[in-house]
This record gives C-alpha cells, structure tokens and sequence, in this order.
C-alpha cells in the first residue's frame, strides 16, 4: 500500500487550484536569499520550522528538486515498511495521520502549524527535505538520526527541473531554455543554487550518519542501492524483498501507477527517468559553462568522484 495514497492527489488538486489565483510574478518568495514557492510553502513555515523536533529514529531524505526524491522517497517507504512489518490496520492508520498534515511530503511544506502537527505523526518518520543544510532546523543535525542525501548529475537535473518549471502551475514559467538556463546557473530557482547544495552536503560526506547516493548509482543498479540505503538506516529485509521493490519502483511501474498516486501530477512528475537527457537541451557553450564551473567548485572532491561526474556529464 503506498503510504501517501490520497494525500498526495487531494493536496496536489488544492496546490493547483490555488496556483490559478496567484499572477507569475507573486509565485515564490525569497526567504534568506533563496526562492521558495509561496502556494506550498512561507516564510513563517520556514521561520517555524527552526524549532522542528527531530527524532533519532526519524529517517530522513534530503534532495535538490528533480534529484529523484519522489522515486527514493518511494523506494525508502517500502524499506521501512518491508521492515516494520506493518499490519494493513497499523499502515491505515500510519497512512491517516499522514493525511491530517493536509500537505505534499517535503519538510518545509505546509503552513507554520505544521510542525505541532508532525508531532503526532507515528514513529518511524520519514522526512523528505529539498532544503540545503544550513536552512534545516538544527536539531536534525544534531540528533542521531541519518540522512541520506540524493545527488543527480548536474546536467540531468537542470533539464529536469526545466521542464518542471514549465509545467507546474505553481512555478512561473521560462520563455526559452537558455533564459532558463541563466537563472539555474545564477541559483535563480526555487530552492536556490544546485551547485551551492553540491557545495554544502560535500562538507558532510564523511559524516557517520550522514551517506549520499546518486540517482544514476542507482539506474545503474537498484537492488545494490537498495541494500546499501537498508544497511545504513539498519532495515532488516530478506533477499527475496529488494527484487520485489525494484520491480514496483520503476520508473514504467510509478508512472503506470501514476494515475492512482498522484493524479495529474504524476503526468508532470514522471517524465523519462532516463540518464543522460541533457544532451538534447544543452548547447556547446551551455555544457563547456557548466564543466567549468563544476570544476571551479567541486573539481577533485569526494562528491565529484561520487557523482562520476566524467562518466555522466561529459559529452
Ligand atoms: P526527469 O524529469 O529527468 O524524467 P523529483 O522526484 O526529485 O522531483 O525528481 C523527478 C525526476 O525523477 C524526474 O526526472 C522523474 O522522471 C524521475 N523519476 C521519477 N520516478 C522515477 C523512477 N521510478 N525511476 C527513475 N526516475 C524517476
């Protein structure tokens, strides 16, 4: 049973209802220099969300937009349930708290009443965050609980995101891809600049409760993915259980599935899945940009290597 079945569709219907009334030019909002979207979220959500309450128990995604967190965070729900060992009872009423937050799943989604609300939500939490580290609420860091943070290959997200900004009601929309490309270049996007994310979680990639894990690590290979991502949050799952999950978190599977988890958005969300679409966007100068200042910035570090970044992002 998916977990947010329903919650995702009904506030997926509002968000888009209420994005009708708001002219482009009021659509985000900046709060500490980086654009959120005002329908989902506020400034008084993220001012409220400082003195969110982590448990150490909670486990927690964090990814830039178009990362995969949809996907992951799919792949983590049916890890911590295959664990868990849910009766259908326990996971109905797992799944009815969950739609008394009344909210999308992302941290810092939701009016600031949100927080008080999450209190009541059953352990284990699962958590999912666009925000870059110095924006989550403290005590996530420095609680016991882990936090495994998505990467995406450069190129691939902003593509991505390209097409998300064009397609969701509640972002304002580009007039072309190179004037898009500017505003992701210069963190002119809701969630600000993917390079200074990159930037940030690099300074935590030996962090014991912290591991990263690239969307096209797990393209590559779901299953190892999965068995990496359940060693490091302690899910005990049989052999048998990841096969089975790979097989209902494809990217054919989700999106044939769509219709039922997330009504019209699922047509917006799941679009190719595919590693590698950069190529149909980016201009010669576009890619040289982009190799140049990933080398400026992350050349030679870590999240580099982990990122393959000269398997994935070189043309
Ligand atoms: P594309 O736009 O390149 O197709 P997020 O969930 O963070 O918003 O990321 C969305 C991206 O993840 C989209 O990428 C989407 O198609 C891709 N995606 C969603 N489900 C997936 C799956 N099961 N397998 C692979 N990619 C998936």
């Amino acid at each position: 049973m998916s977990r947010n079945r329903g919650r995702i569709i009904e506030t997926m219907e509002n968000v888009f209802s209420q994005s009708e009334k708001i002219p482009p030019e009021d659509m985000l909002f900046s709060y500490r220099g980086i654009l959120f979207p005002a329908v989902i979220s506020s400034p008084e959500t993220l001012e409220a969300l400082k003195s969110f309450e982590t448990r150490s128990g909670d486990v927690i995604l964090a990814g830039y937009p178009k990362t995969g967190t949809n996907w992951l965070g799919q792949i983590i729900g049916e890890l911590e349930s295959t664990d868990a060992k849910y009766t259908e009872e326990e996971m109905k009423e797992r799944i009815n708290a969950e739609k008394k937050l009344e909210t999308f799943p992302r941290l810092e989604f939701g009016d600031p009443g949100i927080y008080e609300r999450m209190k009541k939500l059953p352990s284990r939490r699962i958590i999912i965050t666009h925000l870059p580290p110095h924006l989550l609420p403290p005590s996530i860091l420095q609680s016991k609980a882990k936090i495994l943070v998505l990467i995406r290959n450069r190129k691939d997200t902003a593509v991505s995101y390209y097409h998300f900004y064009n397609n969701m009601p509640v972002l304002p929309s580009f007039s072309s891809w190179d004037e898009y490309f500017s505003a992701f270049m210069n963190g002119k996007l809701a969630w600000g600049s993917y390079i200074d994310h990159l930037l940030e979680w690099n300074k935590y990639i030996d962090h014991e409760r912290i591991m990263m894990i690239s969307y096209e690590e797990l393209k590559e290979d779901q299953v190892l993915g999965m068995k990496r991502i359940a060693a490091f949050f302690e899910f005990s799952l049989c052999e048998e259980d990841f096969p089975r999950i790979a097989k209902k978190t494809t990217f054919q599977a989700m999106k044939e599935n769509s219709k039922e988890t997330h009504g019209r958005f699922g047509d917006i969300l799941f679009r190719k899945g595919v590693v590698g679409n950069w190529k149909d966007l980016f201009s010669k100068a576009q890619n040289e940009e982009m190799d140049r200042k990933f080398e400026d910035c992350l050349g030679g570090t870590k999240l580099a290597a982990k990122m393959k970044y000269d398997i994935y992002c070189k043309a």
